[in-house]
């Protein structure tokens, strides 16, 4: 018998005989999840723990890292989305110790333990093998990215500005960015490259364009437009025109300007 029907059935007994017979209750299948998890605030993610510690820690340890009878819950889990992880929470592993949260909890106690329980899981800047602050000095110096890139007001306009890119980039995506840049490139950062009727030719970020006209940004960030009748063509061109940084840098040194990236936007955890 599990520590948990010890416990908790008499208790369900006592308080809900008046009301229901003990048997019935227990019965009755619980509702499967619908909804997203919407309890992922930081007083969410404290409640959680609370939780936790009450009723996971003598197995799983006291900060989730691994006890005497639970495994370690920092280092992700065999559930990959969070409904798969409310079930686990909820229901528990069957024919393991796993025993899951009371059934007394409700199910937002539960997207606590869960919001927590994904908080124990973050990639932490301390956890990327680079450096930030090497990177920052890449970013300026020897990578020439600010040519291009704004970072807080400071830098080019031919690409994104980057201030945010940590809170919406993982790691691993920021690196493959670096490395194959014409991988999914929006319109917005195509290239526009038009023939004058004169045979001259002037090439440029595609700012924008409709049946009639076209906009683009020189490498000097001058803005030219164009009639489309006015020209003797006109071509888009769908590459990046960020060079990749292979055979450019070494691999340390995307390690660097990946942790500098991932730690803008972002609050220190
Ligand atoms: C009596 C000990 C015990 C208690 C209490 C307990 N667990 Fe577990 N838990 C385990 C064991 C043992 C496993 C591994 C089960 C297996 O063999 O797959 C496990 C597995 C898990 C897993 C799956 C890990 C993975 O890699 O998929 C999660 C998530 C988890 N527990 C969360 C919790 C939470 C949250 C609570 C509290 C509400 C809790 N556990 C309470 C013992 C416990
Ligand atoms: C010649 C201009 C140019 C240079 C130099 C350049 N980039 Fe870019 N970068 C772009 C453009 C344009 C895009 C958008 C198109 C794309 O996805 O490649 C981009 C995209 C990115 C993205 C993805 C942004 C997002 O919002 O998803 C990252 C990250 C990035 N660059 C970082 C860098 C770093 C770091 C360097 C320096 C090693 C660098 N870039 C050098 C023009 C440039």
């Amino acid at each position: 018998m599990s520590m948990r029907s010890l416990w908790v059935t008499p208790m369900l007994v006592a308080l809900l005989s008046l009301l229901t017979t003990p048997a019935d209750l227990l019965a009755q299948p619980r509702e499967e999840p619908t909804a997203d998890n919407v309890f992922t605030g930081t007083l969410d993610v404290r409640m959680g723990e609370r939780v936790f510690r009450q009723q996971c820690g003598r197995c799983h340890g006291r900060d989730g890292g691994g006890g005497e009878s639970g495994p370690d819950l920092t280092n992700g889990f065999s559930a990959s989305t969070d409904a798969g992880l409310f079930k686990i929470v909820r229901e528990g592993i069957p024919n393991t110790q796993m025993v899951g949260i009371s059934r007394r909890s409700t199910d937002q106690s539960t997207w606590m333990v869960v919001s927590y329980l994904n908080s124990l899981n973050e990639t932490t800047d301390a956890d990327l093998p680079g450096s930030a602050t090497s990177g920052q000095q890449l970013f300026a110096g020897k990578g020439n990215c600010s040519s291009c890139h704004m970072v807080n007001g400071d830098g080019g306009r031919r690409g994104p500005d980057l201030s945010q890119v940590g809170s919406r980039r993982e790691p691993e995506e920021l690196a493959s960015d670096l490395r194959t840049p014409d991988e999914d490139v929006t319109p917005r950062w195509w290239t526009l490259r038009v023939t004058q009727v004169d045979g001259s030719l002037v090439e440029g970020l595609r700012m924008n364009e409709d049946t009639f006209s076209m906009r683009l940004m020189d490498d000097n960030e001058d803005l030219w437009s164009f009639s489309k009748s006015d020209v003797r063509s006109y071509d888009r061109v769908k590459t990046s025109t960020m060079p990749s940084v292979d055979g450019v840098l070494t691999d340390a040194e995307v390690d660097d300007l990946v942790a500098y990236l991932f730690s803008l936007g972002r609050e220190e955890s």
